[in-house]
């Protein structure tokens, strides 16, 4: 497995898969890898001939308050584990490749990141869609793979493909759990012992939910009202937001007829540590 550091050696390497005929699937990630991104990968490779990962933490996605210095960076692990898992690449790139001191140009995607987590996290999609993109132009992969764990991400990227006529195919890999129920994700590494406990009534409130759909109910606040009764017994997780969108536009709806997205966002009371997961009913993302 190769590893890149270059933007324009990363360029040249994907002209020399696509001059040998060989597919190319893109799985972008910020590292500190887990099941769940290994997933992404074994679906690349089961629709690509060549799988390039991308490492790099995105200063520009993160907020000021946020956890952009201590995020977990265990590099030599991480391309270990993506040797290991089948990639033929990881491009991680250096930060001033990407943004040099002279960088002016950014992605807005709009309407559909000023909700969900967008509310809470100004400019974080802006710095998601940006990145992405770069990323795109910079491998050009037939198909790119993102989780479906961070399923407004996903919507925004598969708007801004097509918005921006980027020939790419958006692949979602299905949400990768913990024995718990517990999205897989490279944050549950801050949970305290307490909250990884409690934290995995979350997925056991999307499951109430799921229940209750499949017996026919549609009425959006009594959906939300089965998940609340769950979370009821984690005082440690604190809910930010509970919704139920439409899974393009991302807006709430009241009543349920087509596909709709289950989205919650968590809080954990002693680590801080932010949780998101969901679920798609009736259709999918
Ligand atoms: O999902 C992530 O890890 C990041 O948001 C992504 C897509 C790699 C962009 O930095």
């Amino acid at each position: 497995m190769k590893i890149i550091r270059r933007p324009d050696e990363m360029r040249a390497l994907c002209r020399d898969f696509r001059t040998a005929g060989r597919t190319v699937g893109l799985v972008p990630t910020m590292g500190a890898l887990h099941e769940g991104h290994l997933s992404l990968v074994q679906m690349s490779r089961n629709i690509c001939d060549a799988t390039v990962m991308s490492i790099f933490v995105n200063p520009i996605q993160f907020g000021p308050a946020e956890d952009y210095q201590k995020y977990p960076r265990p590099f030599d692990s991480d391309c270990e584990k993506a040797e290991a898992a089948g990639c033929d690449a990881v491009f991680a790139p250096e930060q001033g490749d990407m943004y040099p001191p002279d960088y002016a140009s950014y992605v807005e995607v709009e309407r559909i990141t000023g909700t969900l987590c967008g509310a809470s996290r100004p400019g974080h999609f802006r710095g998601v869609a940006t990145v992405v993109l770069k990323f795109f132009n910079i491998v050009s992969p037939q198909v790119a793979i993102f989780g479906q764990k961070d399923a407004q991400q996903v919507v925004v990227i598969k708007r801004m493909a097509a918005d921006l006529n980027v020939p790419v195919k958006i692949a979602v890999a299905p949400i990768v759990r913990e024995k718990s129920g517990l999205a897989m994700s490279s944050r549950n590494i801050y949970l305290t012992a307490e909250e990884r406990t409690q934290s995995s009534l979350i997925y056991k409130g999307l499951l109430a939910v799921s229940k209750l759909f499949d017996k026919g109910e549609r009425v959006a606040q009594n959906l939300k009202a089965a998940i609340g009764e769950v979370l009821g017994a984690a005082p440690l997780v604190s809910p930010e937001y509970i919704e139920i969108v439409n899974t393009l536009t991302l807006q709430p709806l009241d009543t349920i007829h087509g596909a709709a997205l289950i989205a919650i966002a968590m809080r954990m009371k002693t680590s801080k540590t932010r949780l998101i997961d969901n679920i798609v009913l009736g259709g999918e993302l």
